[in-house]
């Protein structure tokens, strides 16, 4: 059993002119993921649930200014990327990076290494890599290519499932997986996450702005996040309240007087 715990976090973004003043984003997050939970985490664009996952995951850019996150009591801020990733912690991102030059077996195959801590036995290896991609329709030839060069947005994400999948992370972050997929490649990722909460009884983050993946990934908890925290939790009712009236209940300012 693992759990993450987020406490009054607060991040400021450092933003590329150096001489300008960094952005406050995180306003005091809390949040408890733990191991087989699936949280959904709803908010418009720009409330801060990127910065979140970053925050988390350890992007240099995003400088944590007051609160905690810890890993089972562990200080997750004091993990050096790497670090967290070996501990268990993995971030899907909303825009998954091109690395040219770099194929996706050799990709794979290292990450593997670096967080099992020892190369995967290559027999072993080319089986479990082949069902993987197997089960998300990825065709055998994407081993072969540069990570993420010139893949679709949809081939994109299926990768970052792909990770998920041998990575087998304790917790995952999964920012915006269902953003531009059509119907089936909804579908095909969907059962990844699903395969991988039923084998590893992992957690999920699950950060979303339509509710129409929450149909195919059922989650346990709803949280609404707006201006950089969470302003409501809920189960999964939440997420249907979402779907008819949108986040304008959360976001227009309470009347004066
Ligand atoms: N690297 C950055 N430089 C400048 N502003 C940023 C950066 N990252 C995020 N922001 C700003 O922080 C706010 C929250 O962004 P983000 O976390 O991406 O929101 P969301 O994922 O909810 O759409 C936005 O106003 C965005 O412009
Ligand atoms: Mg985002």
């Amino acid at each position: 059993m693992t759990t993450l715990e987020i406490r009054d976090l607060h991040v400021d973004v450092a933003q590329t002119d150096t001489d300008a003043e960094p952005i406050h984003i995180l306003k005091g997050v809390n949040l408890t993921v733990s191991s087989g939970e699936t949280h959904a985490i709803m908010g418009p664009n720009g409330s801060g649930k990127s910065t979140l996952s970053y925050a988390i995951a350890g992007h240099p850019k995003y400088v944590v200014t007051q609160g905690s996150i810890t890993l089972d009591g562990e200080n997750v801020l004091e993990m050096s990327v790497d670090e967290r990733a070996r501990a268990g912690l993995f971030l899907a991102m909303q825009y998954p990076v091109e690395v040219p030059g770099v194929s996706m077996s050799n990709f794979l195959r290292t990450a593997a290494t670096a967080v099992r801590g020892e190369a995967p036995k290559l027999r072993h290896w080319v089986k479990e890599t082949k069902e993987a991609m197997t089960a998300l329709e990825i065709d055998p030839s994407f081993g072969e290519r540069s990570v993420n060069e010139g893949f679709s947005g949809g081939e994109k994400k299926r990768h970052e499932i792909l990770q998920l999948d041998l990575l087998k992370p304790k917790i995952a972050i999964l920012d915006e997986t269902d953003s531009g997929l059509d119907v089936d490649a909804l579908r095909v990722v969907s059962e990844g996450v699903n395969r991988y909460k039923e084998r590893e009884h992992g957690g999920i983050l699950l950060i979303t702005h339509y509710t129409r993946i929450l149909r195919y990934i059922k989650p346990d908890f709803v949280h609404v996040f707006v201006g950089g925290r969470v302003v409501e939790s809920a189960g999964p009712e939440l997420a249907d309240e979402l779907e008819e009236n949108g986040y304008v209940r959360f976001t227009s300012a309470p009347a004066a007087g």
